[in-house]
């Protein structure tokens, strides 16, 4: 069945979201990891900043394999040498993660400093997560569906650590106690 290039449209916009959300995440990772309180957590931070940075080259990697898909004529290939010069070539605004962050520093301004300071950085993380495993999940079925299995095989590998980075928070979540008030 020949492919709909749509579907690589649909794919690469996907994709370029996704660079941006890692480049925030690389740099909100950095502010988790300094404020965590919670060893488990801190670790998690640290660690996660640092597959963020890998799951970064793999959505570049990906974008580069399906860019050499394309049939091209040499208004595409001038369009990408001026992009490439630029540093525009990955770059798309992720507006959701954005404002995913931005709730997150809004926690952290208000709690992060009180005995709720862990609480505010794992709901941060925890949404980032959420954002990161359905989308990953999404563009991993999309590129099994039209064929690019090795895009598919390295969207797989940024979605186990997203998912393990989830569990981790979900468990740290329970470990926190929290000062509540005999209610009476
Ligand atoms: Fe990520």
């Amino acid at each position: 069945m020949p492919k709909e290039p749509e579907i690589d449209e649909f794919l690469e916009k996907g994709l370029k979201q996704m660079h941006s959300a890692e480049k925030q995440t690389i740099d909100a990772l950095e502010i988790l990891a300094k404020r965590a309180k919670l060893p488990e957590l801190k670790q998690l931070f640290t660690q996660h900043q640092e597959e963020s940075k890998k799951q970064l080259e793999r959505v570049e990697q990906a974008l580069q394999i399906l860019k050499r898909s394309e049939p091209k004529g040499a208004l595409e290939k001038g369009r990408e040498v001026v992009e490439e010069a630029s540093g525009l070539k990955f770059a798309m605004k992720n507006s959701a993660m954005d404002e995913i962050i931005d709730e997150g520093k809004e926690y952290i301004k208000h709690w992060g400093d009180t005995q709720l300071g862990d609480l505010a950085l794992i709901t941060a993380a925890q949404k980032v997560e959420c954002y990161e495993i359905t989308s990953y999940k999404n563009l991993m079925w999309i590129a099994e569906q039209s064929g690019h299995k090795d895009i598919a095989a390295l969207l797989l590998a940024s979605l186990n650590e997203e998912k393990h980075a989830i569990d981790v928070l979900n468990t740290a979540l329970t470990h926190l106690r929290l000062p509540v008030k005999a209610r009476v």
